[in-house]
């Protein structure tokens, strides 16, 4: 038997050389850095480390994540970072306050977000101890001076301008601040649209310190449909109608959340800053959730009182058995199979939903320079 000529074996041959080559010659392309900065929405478990009120470290939070144990997360199982790690390839970012977060594990990225935080100083202040935003830039500032320790300070740099950002913040300011109770300091100061103005202006600073730090693509989210949490609905909502006067507030911040990124970006001369809108995303489960394959876009998954949306979700909460049916997995967090979408939409979203450009776009577009 000639084994020369067995096609098997000659391809078995030219593939180990060819294969030899290819792994040689391409780059070894490294999973990207991702850092994390904003509240709840996207809090890994910072809050786990702070004595506050607002956290998720009990059951049954983490029913569904793989160790079916609480970790921080809002969510049944993952949340939106963990999706979007996935997408990118990486391992799920740590909490920066987690003391397992140092050597190797630092050049995977963090995680600085904080739940209960907002856009304003102010907001959250019921929490007690939260990491404000302004702590959370300060907290990436002290992580690339440990980063320099361990690669150099020029890695370092290309490490952070290399990363992808994602930063989710304007929800609380509304819900923990200018609507929390009627009267409050912030709605006696201004009304709706002053104060989303001002929101805006001071989301800017925030924005440019970020960019200052070396952050070169960031997903920036808006605000979520706010009223048609079921938190809301339970307070406001008679027939199961969204809360109009936050909803107002969504309405009013998001567009002009898109338009200072567009302004920031035409600033720097490149697209830096894209608009992630979760907000159209959930709507269009909230407009018609059988159409995705949820069973009811109003009643949260845990929760207690009308449309499960009165106080938190804890050990005594009901529990509905099938997660995934569920937009709501507590009175005011989405399920992980809505953040599933949510994240399917930033990977090939068209720019109705990201702007100016998708993430598979990003990925691409990056990964040639
Ligand atoms: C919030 O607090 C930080 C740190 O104390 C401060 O630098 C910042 O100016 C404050 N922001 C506003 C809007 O007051
Ligand atoms: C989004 O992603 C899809 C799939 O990669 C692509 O075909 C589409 O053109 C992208 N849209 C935008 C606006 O970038």
């Amino acid at each position: 038997m000639d084994h020369q000529n067995n096609p098997r074996i000659v391809f078995a041959i030219s593939c180990i050389l060819i294969c030899f080559l290819i792994s040689n010659v391409v780059p070894q392309v490294e999973a990207r850095a991702f850092f994390v900065f904003g509240d709840s929405l996207v809090d890994n478990g910072n809050n786990n480390f702070l004595v506050t009120t607002a956290r998720a470290d009990s059951y049954p939070y983490g029913i569904d994540y793989p160790t079916h144990r609480a970790t921080g997360r809002f969510s049944n199982g993952l949340n939106i970072p963990d999706l979007i790690s996935e997408q990118i390839g990486s391992e799920p970012t740590l909490p920066y306050l987690n003391p397992e977060l140092d050597g190797e594990r630092l050049l995977n990225g963090a995680n600085f977000a904080s739940a209960g935080i907002g856009i304003l100083n102010d907001t959250g202040i019921q929490f007690i101890n939260i990491i404000r935003i302004s702590r959370q830039l300060q907290y990436f500032e002290q992580y690339q001076q440990r980063v320099s320790a361990l690669i150099g300070e020029e890695e370092t740099v290309k490490l952070v301008n290399g990363a992808l950002f994602l930063i989710a913040l304007g929800g609380n300011d509304f819900v923990n601040n200018y609507f929390l109770v009627p009267f409050s300091a912030r709605s006696r100061q201004f009304a709706l649209p002053d104060y989303v103005v001002y929101l805006i202006s001071e989301y800017r600073k925030i924005l440019a310190r970020l960019y200052e730090l070396g952050a070169r693509r960031v997903m920036v989210t808006g605000t979520g449909p706010l009223g048609c949490a079921p938190a809301e609905l339970a307070q406001h909502s008679r027939n199961g109608e969204c809360f109009a006067e936050l909803q107002q507030a969504s309405d009013l911040f998001d567009p002009q959340l898109v338009q200072l990124l567009t302004q920031l970006n035409s600033e720097i001369g490149s697209d830096v800053f894209i608009s992630a809108n979760a907000f159209s995303r959930n709507m269009d489960f909230i407009g018609n959730p059988q159409a995705f394959g949820f069973a009811t876009s109003k009643v949260a998954c845990c929760g207690q009182g009308p449309y499960n949306g009165i106080g938190l979700c804890t050990p005594l909460s009901n529990v509905c058995p099938n997660r995934d049916i569920y937009v709501f997995w507590d009175p005011y967090h989405p399920s992980e199979r809505a953040n599933r979408l949510i994240v399917e939409k930033f990977m090939i979203g068209s720019t109705k939903y990201m702007y100016p450009m998708n993430l598979s776009t990003i990925m691409l577009l990056d990964s040639r320079t």
